[in-house]
């Protein structure tokens, strides 16, 4: 379970002071998969990275299973899975099992779990053609699969995805859409930030929106639905942000 307590999280430089997130608080429990809408600059990346360990709130907490982010690093990281958007953090001289292999490592995984886990991925997501070829040549998609296998290679408990389909054709946002389901199956915690309505009403049962760094929803999205008197999450979305301009404007 992710608990995200009152954070706040500034960045300051010389003169100016940006608020990125403000006093935003909820849980993620154990085998929910949430959704997480803003806009451009609302605030999503800052907290994923909060979550993940990569920042520091400025002020509140974050726990994860009972252990903060801040005092038990890492404990927190050996069970969780992390992948931002843009980066794949992955090795263009090694083939797809080297990369996958050397991963694992990192994770202190021994011979055998490492060729039984690599075994699963690359069957969950159809990577056996390449598995043996270099990743420089791989095109986006064959990147991308990568990136979540690698993501996944420890299998971790708690999942978080930052934008993951941006830049992806309809074939591979399918792929990341049936993993998403899959890993749902398997009751991971999933928290992942998407730009597309789309995907996270067909993935998501919970949402969490942020506007300006403030939490303006968060709750199950059949509820919302019920609220809303809508099943279109684009409209919901945009009239929340048009009353939360009226109400949490900073
Ligand atoms: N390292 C940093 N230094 C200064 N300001 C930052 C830093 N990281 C983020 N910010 C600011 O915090 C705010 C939130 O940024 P963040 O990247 O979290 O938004 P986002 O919701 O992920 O946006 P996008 O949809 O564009 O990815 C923005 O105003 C951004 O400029
Ligand atoms: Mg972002």
């Amino acid at each position: 379970m992710i608990e995200i307590q009152n954070v706040t999280k500034r960045f300051q430089d010389k003169k100016m002071s940006v608020t990125a997130l403000n006093h935003v608080s909820f849980n993620v429990g154990k085998g929910e998969i949430v959704g997480l809408l803003g806009e451009n600059g609302a605030g999503k990346t800052t907290l994923l990275r909060s979550v993940a360990t990569l920042l520091t709130p400025t002020e509140g907490k974050i726990t994860i299973d009972g252990h903060d982010t801040v005092k038990h690093p890492d404990k927190i990281k050996k069970q969780m899975g992390v992948l931002f958007g843009g980066e794949t953090g992955l090795y263009n001289r090694m083939t797809a099992r080297e990369n996958l292999e050397y991963f694992a490592a990192l994770y202190h995984l021994s011979k055998h779990e490492t060729k039984v886990r690599i075994d699963e991925l690359t069957k969950m997501f159809g990577m056996r053609d390449y598995l043996d070829r270099k990743v420089e040549g791989f095109s986006k998609g064959m990147r991308q699969k990568m990136a979540i296998a690698r993501t996944l290679i420890h299998n971790p408990d708690i999942i978080l995805f930052d934008e993951p389909t941006t830049g992806l054709d309809i074939t591979a946002s399918n792929v990341f859409r049936q993993l998403v389901q899959e890993l749902k199956s398997q009751g991971k915690t999933i928290l992942f930030s998407s730009h597309i309505m789309e995907e996270v009403s067909m993935l998501c049962d919970h949402v969490a929106m942020i506007h300006k760094g403030q939490l303006v929803y968060h709750g199950e999205i059949e509820a919302l639905y019920k609220e809303e008197n809508s099943q279109d999450l684009n409209y919901i979305f945009m009239s929340k942000l048009v009353r939360g301009d009226e109400g949490y404007a900073i």
